[in-house]
């Protein structure tokens, strides 16, 4: 059996053009990167064109600043039948005293797509190490509590009139 490619790692260097009027990252450049790098995780995975249908919330436990090296680590936790849970664990290295910091991590839902728009089967997902047996045991329970939320928050849904936006 070909081994899966499940993890990806890439790493930016965070530029002035990424800065907010504070001069530190924006957190917008940031929440694109996620979505790239869980883009390109879930693709290789897959094979396929994927879209991302849900970030769970993000918190960003750190500011990241202008000038550090900032890596991110993509893994595919847990697969449906075309939904993929890739999580993100980012990391902020400043360049001159090689100081590291967890500064995120996140949960992307992505899905694969056919050309016709449609959700497609992904591959099972092959649990090679204890670890990511109990990655993929939280992944599951997460996308449970995930569609019970969802339940929830459609249902606290208050329509606005027409005339308000
Ligand atoms: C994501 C999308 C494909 C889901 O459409 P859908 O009609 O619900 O499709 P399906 O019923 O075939 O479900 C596909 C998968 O999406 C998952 N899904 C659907 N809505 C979801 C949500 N709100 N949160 C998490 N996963 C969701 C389903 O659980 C299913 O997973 P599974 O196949 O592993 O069981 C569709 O809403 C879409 O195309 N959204 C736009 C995506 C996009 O353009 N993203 C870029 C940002 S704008």
């Amino acid at each position: 059996m070909n081994k899966q490619e499940k993890s990806l790692t890439m790493t930016v260097l965070m530029t002035p053009d990424m800065a907010n009027f504070s001069g530190n990252v924006h957190g917008g450049s940031l929440l694109k990167l996620l979505d790239q790098v869980a883009y390109a995780c879930a693709a290789k995975y897959c094979k396929n064109y994927v879209v991302t249908a849900a970030l769970d919330q993000v918190f960003f436990r750190q500011q990241v600043n202008v000038g550090e090296l900032v890596t991110f680590f993509a893994h595919v936790n847990h697969v449906g039948r075309s939904s993929m849970e890739i999580g993100v664990k980012v990391v902020a290295e400043n360049l001159r005293t090689h100081e590291k910091r967890h500064t995120t991590s996140c949960y992307f839902t992505m899905v694969a797509m056919d050309e016709n728009g449609r959700s497609v089967e992904v591959p099972q997902l092959q649990l090679d190490t204890d670890l990511e047996k109990r990655i993929n045991a939280a992944a599951a329970m997460r996308k449970k509590m995930r569609q019970e939320s969802l339940e929830k928050i459609r249902a606290l849904h208050v329509n606005l009139p027409e005339d308000d936006f």
